[in-house]
C-alpha cells in the first residue's frame, strides 16, 4: 500500500455508525480499489463508546479533531447548522478535505463554504447530502457533464415517500408511519424538515445548482410539504389515474413555455399528481429517484435507497475514495486542479438566471371544490376557469352526500399560478361553494 489515509468521523449517530460499520465490513475492497490503507484515527462523540475499536481516539472536542495532524479527511455527520458550520470552516482552514451529509448546511451556506474551500485548495464533497445512496451528485457533476440539463424531477425525501406509500397502500395514519420512519433512522432530527418539505428543498437547491450552474439559492425554493394531504385526495387522484408523490422540480423555462418576463428557473417542492404509469409514481417506500432530462442524452432515471445508515454510508465513502486518490496523487497541485468544481461549473462561470416566483410557475392543477348541491354551481365554476383561460382536462363529481354538498374534482392543463390564484379566489366567493378550494399541483413532465 502506498499511503495511509487518516479519517476522522464527527458524529456517531445513524450515519456515523453506518460509516464505521461499512469500513469494518468492506476494508479489503476499499484498499484494493484505492491502493491506500484507510484508517479511522479519531471519532468525535459526546459519550465514550465501548463498541469502537480501542485504537481509535474518541474525543468530544470536535474543533480539535478538525485541526488534528492525525487526520487527512474530516467526515462531518453531526448535522445541524451552527456547530457543523464552525467545524467545517475550521477543518478547511486547517487544510483538511471534508466529506459531509449535511444538506441543510450546504444549501444555506454552501456558497461561502465552497469559496473558502477553493481558497484553501481543499474539497468539500457532499454525495451523501442528496438522495442517500444514489450517486446523483457524481452523475450530474461528471457523467452528464457534456449535456445541457433542461429539467429534473425527483422524489428526494425518503421519509415523505415512505409515509405517502404506507398511507396509500395500507391506509395507515400519518403519525404512526412517521414514528416508524424515525425508528428506522430515516427521518431528520427534526422530522418537520421531512414532512414540511424543507429537507427536499435543501436537496433541490443543491441539485439545481449543479444542473444549471447557478449559485445555491435555498431561500428561493417554493416549498410545500405533505401534512395537508388527505386520504380522500389520495383516493380521488387514484380514481382519475394519478398518484400523489412529494416531488422536487428544477425546470429551466424559456421562451417556448413562458412570456418574456416569466423566463428563468422554477425551483419547487410540493405534493404532485403524476400519472400512475409514470416511472416516478412507482418508486415506493424509502426509495428516492431522480429523473433528469438533458440534451442530447434525453431522460435518465436514478433510483435507490434515499435514507438509512447503509445507503448514506455508501455515499460518504464514495466521496472518501475520490479524496483518497487526490491525497495519493504525486504532483504538487493535487487537490483543486484534479477536481470537478464544487457546483460542477467553474465558480467564475456561475450564471445569474433568475429564479421564478411562485406566481410565475406553470403547472397543471387538481382542484377539489366543496359545493352545495344547487343547480348551476358546476356551470359557474367551469365558467370562471374558462374565463381565466384555464383548460379543464378532467372532471369528477360525486353524488351529494347527506349534508347536500358535492365534492367536485377538476384537473387542469398547465397554467401560470397567478391565473389560477385569481380563478380560485372567484370560485371561493361563489355562494354555492362551501369551503376553501383544495389544490394540489399536477405535472406531466415526470412521465
Ligand atoms: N430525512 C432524510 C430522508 C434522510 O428521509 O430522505 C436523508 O437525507
Amino acid at each position: 500500500m502506498s499511503k495511509s489515509i487518516k479519517l476522522a468521523i464527527l458524529g456517531l449517530g445513524t450515519v456515523g455508525t453506518g460509516v464505521v460499520n461499512l469500513i469494518n465490513d468492506n476494508l479489503a475492497e476499499l484498499k484494493r480499489r484505492s491502493g491506500s490503507d484507510i484508517i479511522i484515527t479519531e471519532v468525535g462523540t459526546r459519550r465514550q463508546r465501548d463498541d469502537i475499536d480501542p485504537t481509535i481516539i474518541q474525543n468530544d472536542d470536535l474543533m480539535a479533531i478538525a485541526a488534528s495532524d492525525n487526520v487527512d479527511i474530516v467526515i462531518e455527520v453531526i448535522g445541524g447548522i451552527t456547530l457543523a458550520k464552525d467545524i467545517m470552516i475550521h477543518a478547511i482552514k486547517n487544510g483538511k478535505h471534508v466529506v459531509t451529509a449535511n444538506k441543510a448546511l450546504l444549501a444555506e451556506h454552501g456558497n461561502e463554504i465552497f469559496a473558502l474551500a477553493e481558497a484553501h485548495n481543499v474539497h468539500v464533497a457532499y454525495e451523501a447530502a442528496v438522495a442517500g445512496g444514489i450517486p446523483i451528485i457524481k452523475v450530474m457533476r461528471e457523467a452528464l457533464a457534456a449535456n445541457k440539463i433542461d429539467w429534473l424531477a425527483g422524489i428526494i425525501n425518503g421519509t415523505g415517500n415512505f409515509i405517502m406509500t404506507e398511507m396509500r397502500d395500507k391506509g395507515r395514519p400519518f403519525a404512526d408511519v412517521l414514528a416508524e420512519a424515525q425508528e428506522l433512522g430515516y427521518a431528520e432530527a427534526d422530522p418537520t424538515f421531512d414532512v414540511e418539505g424543507i429537507d427536499a428543498a435543501h436537496k433541490l437547491a443543491l441539485l439545481a445548482s449543479i444542473a444549471f450552474g447557478i449559485p445555491l439559492q435555498f431561500d428561493k425554493v417554493y416549498c410545500e410539504g405533505i401534512t395537508g394531504i388527505t386520504l380522500q385526495d389520495v383516493n380521488y387522484a387514484e380514481e382519475l389515474g394519478y398518484r400523489i408523490k412529494h416531488l422536487g422540480f428544477a425546470v429551466r423555462r424559456d421562451s417556448k413555455d413562458n412570456n418574456q418576463e416569466d423566463q428563468g428557473i422554477e425551483l419547487r417542492v410540493h405534493p404532485t399528481l403524476i400519472p400512475q404509469d409514470a416511472l416516478l409514481a412507482n418508486v415506493n417506500g424509502v426509495k428516492n429517484a431522480v429523473l433528469v432530462s438533458s440534451h442530447p442524452l434525453g431522460q435518465t432515471l436514478y433510483c435507490g435507497d434515499g435514507a438509512g445508515a447503509g445507503a448514506t454510508a455508501s455515499a460518504v465513502m464514495a466521496d472518501v475514495m475520490d479524496l483518497v486518490r487526490v491525497l495519493g496523487a504525486n504532483d504538487q497541485d493535487s487537490s483543486r486542479s484534479h477536481h470537478v468544481p464544487h457546483l460542477a461549473f467553474m465558480p467564475e462561470q456561475l450564471s445569474d438566471t433568475p429564479i421564478l416566483r411562485a406566481e410565475q410557475m406553470k403547472t397543471g392543477y387538481y382542484l377539489r371544490v366543496h359545493a352545495y348541491d344547487n343547480p348551476g354551481v358546476l356551470a359557474d365554476i367551469t365558467r370562471i376557469l374558462s374565463d381565466a383561460g384555464i383548460n379543464i382536462d378532467a372532471i369528477l363529481q360525486k353524488p351529494a352526500h347527506k349534508l347536500g354538498e358535492v365534492p367536485v374534482i377538476i384537473l387542469t392543463l398547465p397554467v401560470i399560478e397567478s391565473q389560477m390564484n385569481e380563478a380560485i379566489a372567484k370560485i371561493e366567493k361563489l355562494a354555492a361553494v362551501a369551503d376553501k378550494v383544495v389544490r394540489i399541483r399536477l405535472d406531466e413532465l415526470a412521465q
